[in-house]
């Protein structure tokens, strides 16, 4: 035992001068904090399967599973009751509605569309974010149509363009086109105003990196085994800043509703910046290899995942998130209700 009142008391600096006094108990933390994370600040990432009753664990990201559309809707049914505010919607196909073109991408009655569909009519007043691009559909798990191994430009946004047709038309409420190809936010846009859908929100993946923490979500979908080399010649440089405000400059100015910053927790200086410079709706995505570096270290019992994730979505709001993606958005939306 260290009897304290023997030990010399030292104060090296200005007696006035004590932070720690705004930190001295609960209520004053509560009253100083100049940060919060509210269920409004979650978008919740699910994947969805064909078929009746399917239930299926993905093994790189613990507690996530692909559910068919009869489990999805409940399950997005309780997100709307925690109060979040939007699902994200990923499909996940079998390899035989795969192809060079994605063409399954396009029809009006995919697993998406069905999925979009289902959701609107089941639980409308959550609202919808419909992933565009062609990594789910394509036998070789690039995000656009490829020829001798480059990854065609406009012909990949033509087909972009009518894959948010479709899901617009199913009820998706935010278009967000995340293959990173040049131009196709304005092309999106013309198109859903030509075609009625002027309200259909658009949020552009606008500075996503080519990154290796997009790991476990290829196993979730299924791309991750098809994929040949990477994905380098369109997501970005994660040396590079000022190239991230020209993206998110362009696809504002081709009448982006939204910005996105992806992946997350690496990429804070990024989501800080975009948020200083235009000052407009700005989401994060933290994504599967971060949320799987967190459950990985949990399970080892290295890490405690609930303060670990709520404290990183706390740094996502630090950082100028408006919203944020989050495979843990069930967990986080119960612990805030809880009062954590
Ligand atoms: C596909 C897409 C990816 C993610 C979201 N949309 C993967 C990729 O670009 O290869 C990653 C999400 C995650 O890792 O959680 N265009």
């Amino acid at each position: 035992m260290v009897d304290h009142a023997s030990l010399p008391r030292r104060f090296g600096g200005d007696p006035r001068q004590r932070p720690r006094r705004n930190r001295v108990d609960a209520w004053t933390r509560r009253l100083v904090a100049e940060t919060r994370l509210s269920v409004d600040d979650l978008i919740w990432p699910v994947f969805v399967v064909d078929g009746e009753n399917q239930r299926e664990p993905v093994a790189s990201m613990p507690g996530v599973e692909r559910l068919s559309i009869d489990l999805l809707v409940p399950a997005v049914a309780e997100a709307r009751d925690l109060g979040i505010p939007c699902v994200a919607l990923f499909p996940c196909l079998p390899a035989d509605q795969k192809d060079p073109m994605g063409s399954e991408a396009t029809n009006p009655d995919n697993l998406m569309c069905r999925a979009l569909r289902a959701i609107k009519r089941e639980v409308p007043d959550i609202g919808t974010l419909g992933d565009v691009a062609l990594d789910p559909y394509t036998s070789h798990g690039h995000d656009g149509i490829v020829t001798d191994g480059r990854i065609l430009n406009d012909e990949t946004v033509a087909v972009l363009v009518q894959q948010s047709l479709v899901q617009a038309a199913a009820g998706c409420d935010i278009i967000a086109p995340s293959d990173m190809m040049d131009g196709r936010v304005g092309a999106i846009r013309d198109a859903l105003d030509e075609s009625g859908h002027e309200l259909t929100r658009i949020c552009a993946y606008a500075a996503k990196y080519a990154s290796a923490f997009y790991g476990p979500f290829r196993d979730a979908v299924k791309t991750g085994g098809l994929l040949k080399g990477d994905k380098r010649t369109y997501q970005m440089d994660s040396a590079n800043t000022n190239e991230a405000l020209r993206e998110v400059q362009l696809d504002l100015e081709e009448g982006a509703d939204m910005v996105m910053v992806k992946p997350g927790l690496p990429y804070l200086d990024i989501v800080h910046r975009v948020k200083a410079e235009f000052g407009v709706p700005t989401f994060a995505y933290q994504v599967s290899g971060e949320f799987a570096m967190m459950k990985a270290a949990a399970r080892n019992g290295w890490m405690d995942y609930e303060k670990s994730l709520l404290e990183t979505l706390l740094a996502f709001r630090r950082a100028g998130a408006d919203a944020i993606l989050t495979y843990g958005a069930i967990d986080a939306a119960r612990l805030l209700r809880a009062g954590h």
